[in-house]
């Protein structure tokens, strides 16, 4: 049955990887994209593409709006946008970290909080966080970043205890190293080092992570709320 998808920062990388994926299963897909145009494949796929930056409480409005009256009430959530503004502790500015942490952690509050209202009434829903494998082991130059993505993991913890008696669950997906335009920005120097740490030896390619995410909207996963699923090649085990 065909349900209806939000995706957070759908125009490209991860975010575009899990809206083809829904598509592809025939669900209504809306994504959210904050600058220039979203690419053609978008509008080839069917998706519905919104502007919005989550940072923004009336955008974030704004798009749910368009969103319900376009395609129906938000079924599946997944909050993917996410930035990085790396940094050594005593280099990163208050406005390095209160940045991240507003669009990773507050801006998936905004859109988590938003599609519950709906979700609640319908006594349904799946909600699924996109964290990241440095949220659970750290990395130098990244405190901003892993608190964000670390943060993450406590919210929908919580959540999945609040609204679990609705029959929502919120679960968490920590990818390792993506071959994404986040990425693309370390040397190879930086990029032959972390393939050496992850016992699968190279990186993930986005639909690896979009192929979990549906997996946890699916109704196989029924039963899984409050998890937090490594898509990192084995580079975070034990975590
Ligand atoms: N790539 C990796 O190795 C990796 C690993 C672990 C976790 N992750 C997480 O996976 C998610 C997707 O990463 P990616 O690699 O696909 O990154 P990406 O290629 O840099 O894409 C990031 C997406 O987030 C959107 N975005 C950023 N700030 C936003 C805001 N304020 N409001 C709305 N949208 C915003 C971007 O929109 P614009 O196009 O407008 O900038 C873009 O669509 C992120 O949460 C990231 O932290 C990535």
């Amino acid at each position: 049955m065909s349900r209806s998808v939000l995706v957070t920062g759908g125009n490209r990388g991860i975010g575009l990887a899990i809206a083809r994926a829904f598509a592809a299963a025939g669900d209504a897909v809306a994504v959210t994209y904050r600058t220039g145009e979203p690419p053609q494949e978008l509008t080839d796929l069917g998706c519905l593409a919104v502007r919005c930056d989550i940072t923004d409480p009336e955008q974030v409005e704004r798009a749910y709006k368009e969103v319900e009256e376009k395609q129906g009430p938000v079924e599946v959530l997944v909050a993917n946008a996410g930035v990085t503004r790396d940094q050594l502790l005593l280099r990163m500015s208050e406005e390095d970290f209160a940045a991240v942490l507003e669009t990773n952690l507050t801006g998936t509050f905004r859109v988590v909080k938003r599609a519950s209202k709906r979700m609640l009434r319908a006594h349904k829903g799946r909600i699924v966080l996109i964290s990241s494998v440095v949220g659970l082991m750290g990395s130098a130059g990244q405190a901003n970043y892993a608190a964000s993505k670390a943060g993450l993991v406590g919210f929908a913890r919580s959540l999945a205890r609040e609204l679990g008696s609705r029959n929502i669950t919120c679960n968490v997906i920590a990818p390792g190293f993506v071959d994404t335009d986040m990425t693309q920005a370390l040397s190879d120097e930086q990029r032959a080092t972390i393939v050496e740490q992850v016992p699968l030896g190279r990186y993930a390619q986005p639909e690896e992570v979009a192929a979990s995410v549906r997996f946890l909207a699916s109704d196989e996963a029924a039963y899984i709320t409050g998890a937090v699923v490594p898509v990192d090649g084995g580079l975070g085990m034990g975590h």
